[in-house]
């Protein structure tokens, strides 16, 4: 059993990070072979619409050409049994490595010829997503819609996916050296010290069932 995390992170050490290594730590607990992946340490693109994943030759390619360094972990993740996703919201939606990687991902197993087919492996597959957003505003900002947008993919793609989410994150230290006005420090220091560790446990349980 192998499970790999995907970072869209660019802050190792700190929220997204740690829950992926938490997930990670559950898959280890029960015997999985696990690796972490830092996209921001990698030089590589988006999908660039070359179609030759779409080319009609047999076998059908199925895979993408981009040579890059993304190149590997795709061959990696083609392989793997669990792979799991982990993003900030930025701008109300994944970051824009995040983004990159999730095309390049997906594309080359987008069937044309049958949407609700597509060309790959089933996996068990998760989300993990951090905000500086309160659960009370999703509604609001529309972010219910694109969890499950993206859960929604996953699942078409590999078969499963669940998503965990971390809210109303702590974005610094400390907040009294930046001008971060509109939130509260002393709510979000408690709610780090209180809730991101449950949340912690929760990304651990999830590294459990997926590596199950
Ligand atoms: C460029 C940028 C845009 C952001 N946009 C949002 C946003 O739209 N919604 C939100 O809830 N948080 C937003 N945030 C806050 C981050 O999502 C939040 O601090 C997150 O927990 C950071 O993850 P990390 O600690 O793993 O880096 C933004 C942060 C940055 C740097």
């Amino acid at each position: 059993m192998k499970v790999i995390a995907i970072n869209g992170s660019p802050r190792k050490g700190w929220n997204t990070d740690t829950l992926l290594k938490k997930a990670l730590e559950g898959a280890a607990s029960v015997g999985a072979m696990t690796e972490m992946v830092y996209l921001y340490d990698l030089k590589f693109r988006g999908c660039v619409s070359c179609m030759a994943c779409k080319m009609k030759k047999e076998p059908r390619p199925c895979r993408c050409i981009q040579r890059d360094e993304l190149t590997p972990v795709l061959d990696r993740l083609h392989e793997a049994d669990a792979v799991i996703l982990g993003s900030p919201i930025y701008f109300s939606d994944v970051t824009g490595e995040m983004r990159s990687f999730f095309e390049r991902f997906l594309f080359q197993y987008l069937n044309y010829d049958d949407y609700a087919k597509p060309l790959s492996p089933a996996k068990r597959c998760a989300w993990i997503y951090t905000m500086n957003c309160p659960e009370s505003l999703f509604d609001k900002m529309g972010y219910r819609a694109l969890f499950q947008r993206y859960e929604n993919w996953m699942k078409l793609y590999f078969g499963h996916c669940e998503t965990l989410l971390s809210t109303d994150t702590m974005q610094v230290k400390d907040y009294s050296r930046y001008h971060l006005g509109r939130f509260d420090a002393e709510a979000k220091r408690i709610r780090h010290e209180t809730v991101f560790p449950q949340e912690c446990q929760k990304a651990f349980e999830l590294g459990v069932r997926l590596a199950q």
